[in-house]
């Protein structure tokens, strides 16, 4: 069987933290694009040097030109500018999205059976603005937010209760943004529910630090945003479509009447494999639940409107 290929647009932190960790899982061949000069073929070079050590044996390429991307699997597009603190995601919209539509331009032609994964933010209308360029079948396009939003949450119960995070489930649903929906009953520890152990105001607690923790990480930075456990989540994310592993991962999808919504990409749970946005595991949500779901939407609707969609 042929190696799979995975190109990542923008070799910034996030790009470059992605590329070093699918090359380490041997899950791709990997080609990490940037304007830059030097800048990709410098850690590409990196990286691959470290295949020995490490134990991987895919391929680490970068590169300025596009021709180097073609006929890959799956496209991952971080490019664009990232948060300053004191800035919203969604006040990145209107450059990223010009960004977004170049990268596309570029990279979709030569990679025409590609899945496509967002990256650059505000990820869930920048994903929406990519299903509306290229025309194609939700499936095959996907945006990073949920599994990211739920790794956090999931890191904050391990941390509060003092176990192996491993043991934590908890998901993560709605927009990539302030309003994103931290399903609190379905938080459970080893198969016991959080809130018996901790109590309902320590969840609210947890969630609300979720919601903000992109934020409390630029805060902390001062300039960029965070990348390590946003690229460990992409990587999970290639993974899985690459190597059809049928995963079940909050990702941003787009929605035609799952979860009461429609004409919108918002993260809720999917199963991701060899087919990209294999299924929507579209279930009822308790009414409290819908409604800040139906709040968060309304935030995406406003910055797609205001791109003019
Ligand atoms: C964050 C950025 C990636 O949540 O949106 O850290």
């Amino acid at each position: 069987m042929k190696r799979k290929k995975v190109s990542i647009v923008g070799a910034g932190n996030v790009g470059a933290t992605v590329a070093q960790l699918a090359a380490s899982k041997n899950i791709a061949d990997i080609v990490l694009l940037d304007v830059v000069e030097g800048v990709p073929q410098g850690k590409a070079l990196d990286m691959q040097e470290a295949a020995p050590v490490v134990g991987f044996d895919v391929s680490v390429i970068g590169s300025n030109d596009y021709q180097d991307t073609a006929g890959s699997d799956m496209i991952v597009v971080t490019a664009g500018g990232a948060r300053k603190p004191g800035m919203t995601r969604e006040e990145l919209a209107e450059n990223n999205s010009k960004v977004l539509l170049s990268v596309l331009d570029k990279a979709m032609p030569l990679s025409p059976e590609a899945f496509l994964l967002v990256v650059t933010n505000p990820v869930d209308t920048m994903s929406y603005v990519a299903y509306k360029h290229l025309g194609w079948p939700r499936n095959r396009i996907m945006g990073l937010g949920g599994l990211l939003d739920s790794s956090r949450f999931q890191t904050f119960l391990a941390m509060e209760l003092k176990v192996a995070v491993q043991d934590v489930s908890a998901l993560v649903i709605g927009g990539h943004g302030d309003e994103m929906v931290p399903l609190l009953d379905s938080c459970s520890v080893g198969g016991v529910p959080a809130e018996k152990l901790l109590g309902r105001e320590t969840l609210l607690r947890l969630a609300e630090r979720t919601r903000r923790g992109g934020e409390e990480i630029v805060n902390r930075l001062k300039s960029g945003s965070a990348f390590y456990a946003p690229g460990a989540s992409i990587a999970r994310m290639i993974e899985a479509a690459v190597l059809d592993q049928h995963r079940i991962f909050s990702v941003s999808t787009y929605l035609d009447g799952e979860f009461g919504q429609k004409d919108i990409f918002m993260s809720v749970p999917c199963v991701i494999g060899g087919g990209g946005v294999e299924r929507i595991l579209n279930v009822d949500l308790e009414p409290e639940e819908k409604t800040a779901l139906d709040h968060s939407a309304a935030s995406i609707r406003k910055v797609i409107r205001g791109l003019g969609y």
